[in-house]
């Protein structure tokens, strides 16, 4: 007993000390471990007679017991008083002033794209993209515009290199091509993006946006053409009636081809969409020419489709009242905090795709 109590007072003291986390493992090797002073004991208690091994055994124990209790009170001493010194260095000024802040807006043109790519994606389109920079067969050639076409004089090109095979994309046309390109019909997809073309006044920039689209499939007709642009249009501008036209027009790569006008009056000064006895021409859309589909081998007794191309920029200043194109590109934040909308507000009609 007594050399139990010897052991009991010694480290009883020694855990009084000012000790780290390694320091008390180390005493709790010294006690408990395999060759520990108070492990040791316990194996003695074999070798006592049997009285005396339980009044040993009853000793031996408490004193075990109120090792570890003291050990544990200083562990979670020491650990409280680690956590309290870490409060008390890493304390937050509230005082400080905040740093000053800009708030963005998001430009009409990437707010109307938003608002197309979730409309078409309700009706099962999808969206695709393609380069700025294209090649000549995508951007003209494979589209049933060879070299010597006359629209190809229409698109003012920014070519690339002497030999113009390289160019600023006319128009997102070539998407369509890209897209044939790469998989198997069908396809029904829309493709939004910017377009390049040499000409600048009140109503043209040298940049602008068109969202490409494209349905190939079996059975394929012009009704439908017609219906999936009526929904959009009703869903675009918010309106449950629109007066809506299809004008026989010229495009190498539809036949027939058209062009759609919209009705609008303007009222109080302000335009207002779908009806009154004005027209607005807003896109230009036909069926895909059989020879672009040759063109990308794709059988056309099978397969066939329509195609359109909406201007994004005139449909954002449309439904917006915007009235200069150009600045939309003059990078002016006062402009911008006009025009622009706030991210964190959700249009009525936003279906939820992420931007
Ligand atoms: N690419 C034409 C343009 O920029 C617009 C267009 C017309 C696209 C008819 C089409 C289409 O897909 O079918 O003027």
């Amino acid at each position: 007993m007594s050399d139990i109590k010897k052991i009991k007072d010694e480290f009883l003291l020694k855990l009084k000390k000012n000790l780290d986390l390694n320091q008390i493992n180390q005493i709790k090797t010294d006690l408990f471990g395999k060759t520990g002073l108070i492990s040791s004991q316990f194996k003695q208690l074999g070798k006592l007679e049997e009285e005396e091994r339980k009044k040993f055994a009853s000793d031996l124990n408490s004193v075990k017991n109120e090792l570890q209790n003291s050990i544990t009170t200083k562990i979670n001493y020491i650990e409280t008083s680690e956590i309290n010194q870490k409060l008390e260095k890493e304390k937050i000024d509230i005082t400080l002033p905040e740093r000053p802040f800009n708030k963005g807006k998001i430009h009409p043109v990437s707010q109307v794209i938003d608002e197309i790519s979730s409309i078409f994606s309700e009706i099962g389109f999808s969206v695709e993209e393609g380069p700025d920079v294209e090649n000549e067969y995508n951007n003209f050639t494979a589209l049933n515009t060879p070299d010597n076409h006359p629209a190809r004089d229409m698109h003012d090109t920014f070519y690339l290199d002497d030999k113009k095979e390289l160019l600023l994309r006319t128009h997102t046309s070539p998407v369509q091509i890209r897209t044939m390109l790469k998989d198997k019909p069908p396809f029904k997809i829309i493709a939004p993006g910017r377009t390049y073309r040499s000409d600048s006044d009140q109503t043209h920039a040298p940049m602008f946006h068109q969202v490409e689209g494209l349905h190939i499939d079996k059975d394929i007709n012009m009704g439908h053409l017609k219906g999936c642009l009526n929904y959009f249009i009703k869903e675009f501008f918010e309106v449950d009636k629109i007066k809506m036209r299809f004008r026989p027009s010229h495009f190498p790569f539809t036949e027939p081809s058209a062009e759609v006008d919209i009705g609008y009056e303007i009222k109080d000064g302000k335009i207002v969409i779908g009806q009154g006895d004005k027209w607005l021409e807003i896109l230009g859309c036909g069926m895909v020419h059989p020879n672009v589909l040759k063109n990308l081998k794709i059988d056309t007794k099978k397969y066939q489709g329509y195609a359109f191309g909406i201007g994004i920029d005139r449909l954002a200043m449309l439904k917006y009242g915007i009235n200069d194109l150009r600045a939309f590109f003059d990078c002016d934040y006062r402009w911008l905090n006009h025009f622009g909308f706030d991210p964190l507000d959700v249009p009525s009609n936003y279906r939820g795709l992420s931007r």
